[in-house]
């Protein structure tokens, strides 16, 4: 399962590449919209630290629009992958970027039927948006399962990316369902790595070298 993080944040996705485990970045207006910077640069700068599928969010609402704006993106980086949000528009849009060979991230998916709609379109990836379902009191990895289901059936190769994920639950129920790709926010990845036994085993294996190699200096 591929790897992505689900910020804008310069500094966080420095940290995240640094580990060597980063393998794309999600963006949306929101998280965007949060640096303050105006979209083209930040994404240039994202393209520059993660090299990776790098998804950018068009924020028109017609297809026409879409699609310009999706064409602008996809000039900025090869990375670059165009997201449009599951509506009729965005579908169109999709269908039409898809044609030219621009790769479209297809958002907001919240139904199954949604995701078929998507692969249809020739989406490169569909984003089911696990954590919102959840809030919902509906199980959003559910949602995962039956899109790869449906994708399996048929041989869509559109990429099933597991987003809104807020846990290392979250990652790890993705990974178990065969997602493609999952993304998640700085915090959760950090998380990832945290074993209360590693800390105690470590801090038990230093201790025990310590007394035999590094003995206290005499005097
Ligand atoms: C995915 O690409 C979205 O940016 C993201 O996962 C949304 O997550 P949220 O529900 O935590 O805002």
């Amino acid at each position: 399962m591929k790897i992505f993080l689900d910020t804008a944040n310069l500094d966080e996705l420095r940290r995240g590449a640094a580990w060597g485990i980063v393998d794309g970045v999600t963006t949306n207006p929101s998280l965007i919209a949060k640096e303050g910077k105006p979209l083209e640069a930040q994404i240039h700068e994202i393209c520059g630290i993660v090299d990776g599928d790098i998804s950018a969010e068009v924020v028109s609402t017609s297809s026409p629009e879409m699609v310009g704006e999706g064409r602008k993106l996809a000039k900025i980086h090869r990375n670059v992958v165009v997201k449009c949000p599951l509506t009729r528009d965005g579908i169109v849009a999709t269908k039409e970027l898809a044609a030219e060979g621009i790769r479209v991230n297809v958002t907001l998916c919240f139904s199954a039927n949604q995701a078929l709609i998507a692969a249809k379109a020739g989406a490169y990836i569909i984003s089911p948006f696990v954590g919102r379902i959840d809030d919902t009191d509906w199980n959003g990895m559910d949602l995962v399962r039956d899109i790869l289901q449906i994708y399996r059936n048929y041989g869509f190769k559109t990429q099933v990316l597991a987003a809104s994920l807020r846990s290392p639950t979250h990652v790890s129920q993705a990974a178990l369902a065969g997602s493609h790709i999952a993304t998640m926010p700085f915090k959760v990845l950090d998380m990832l790595f945290n074993h209360p036994l590693t800390d105690k085993g470590l801090a038990q294996f230093q201790k025990d070298w310590n007394k035999v190699f590094q003995p206290p200096a005499a005097g």
